[in-house]
């Protein structure tokens, strides 16, 4: 299996992972025949790159962080939990919510039971392979990125608990913000994006004094779009005076943003959006918390295509945990992009002079 961007993904080509619709079930099987329409409509959809069969990469299997199950009961309790509040604009008063903090509670046991499995799991784009809402998927992708830091940090599991519910609600104030400006296409007006600035101030008046949700994950809300340097917003707080939660918020809601395909932009590759991330280290964000993200993230996904500064072409079969820009890759074709007969693996962590000089994207800019 290989993760082919969409605009060279082909007809003919199969499906090698399955893909959920907005309500969690299957959109499409694995193994599905694409088609020009079927290409054309899950672009349409934002998705930027497939799963796809090849047998060339055959037993690659894509390392789920969270099980399906989980995935499934996160993303339908962070749905329903949303659009509650979307409908309720103005009718909230202290203690409205307490069945938010119980049911988000049982979410983060899944999600923590799944990741204590997995303890060395990587940050890997977790947004692949749904077509759902995207603040959805967001606040997931978020909470799962923190939590994966957190752990990596030294965080108790009531710290984690508590770090992973402001990383699920970190945006629960863009409920409170119109449509038209949340969901418009081109850029803001300064008018709108004060608007949606104010999502920060909502969600912690929202959380504030709920109480099944510790007052720190109000402040996550209200802090999250907050920087190092006193630039961020609504108050402009600068170094300690962000609470440390807000701040690996901050970092993960950043990556996932870029990481993610918006219907204004394309979705930027794990390699460009920790070097983006890090244009801002010192100023932006805390520097030793960027350093590490910055390990735990796989930075060339599972199953992307690479080229080398050999002049071939491979797949990106393993993650090695301890040099992840270092993988193992299967070798496709020679110098002169000639398919090779018999591919054949290089571990990059031991062979030092083989580098990864460019990430197929299908575009011609990265
Ligand atoms: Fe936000």
């Amino acid at each position: 299996m290989r993760m082919m961007p969409i605009s060279m993904c082909r007809p003919g080509m199969k499906l090698g992972k399955r893909i959920y619709a907005d309500d969690g079930i299957v959109l499409l099987a694995e193994g599905v025949e694409l088609t020009d329409s079927l290409i054309r409509r899950l672009g349409d959809k934002g998705i930027s790159y497939l799963y796809i069969e090849d047998p060339r990469t055959e037993g690659v299997e894509m390392p789920e962080i969270l099980s399906e199950e989980t995935q499934r009961q996160a993303l339908s309790c962070i749905r329903s939990v949303f659009r509650d509040l979307v409908d309720q604009p103005g009718k909230r008063h202290a203690g409205t919510y307490p069945y938010v903090g119980r049911s988000l509670r049982q979410v983060m046991h899944l999600v923590m039971e799944d990741l204590q499995r997995n303890r060395d799991a990587m940050i890997m784009l977790m947004n692949l392979h749904t077509v759902d809402h995207y603040l959805y998927m967001h606040s997931l992708n978020v909470c799962v990125y923190s939590v994966l830091l957190g752990m990596a940090y030294g965080y108790n599991s009531e710290e984690l608990t508590t770090l992973g519910l402001g990383a699920l609600l970190h945006d629960v104030g863009k409920t409170q913000i119109s449509m038209q400006v949340l969901l418009k296409p081109g850029q803001l007006t300064d008018r709108e994006y004060e608007e949606m600035k104010r999502h920060t101030e909502r969600g912690f008046f929202l959380l504030k004094d709920e109480p099944n949700i510790p007052l720190i994950v109000a402040h996550c809300a209200y802090q999250h779009h907050e920087r190092l340097n006193g630039s961020g917003y609504p108050r402009g707080l600068k170094g300690d005076e962000i609470h440390e939660y807000a701040k690996w918020i901050g970092i993960v809601d950043s990556y996932d943003a870029m990481t993610s395909h918006r219907v204004y932009r394309d979705a930027m590759l794990p390699h460009r959006a920790v070097e983006t991330l890090y244009t801002g280290s010192g100023t932006l964000y805390d520097t030793s918390m960027l350093k590490l993200f910055r390990d735990k993230v796989a930075i060339y996904p599972l199953g992307i295509t690479v080229k080398l500064n050999t002049g071939q072409t491979a797949v990106v079969v393993d993650i090695n945990a301890a040099s992840a820009h270092r993988p193992v890759v299967r070798v496709l074709t020679d110098e002169a992009g000639v398919d090779l007969k018999t591919p054949y693996d290089i571990d990059l962590s031991k062979q030092l002079s083989v580098m990864i000089t460019k990430v197929e994207t299908g575009r011609s800019d990265r």
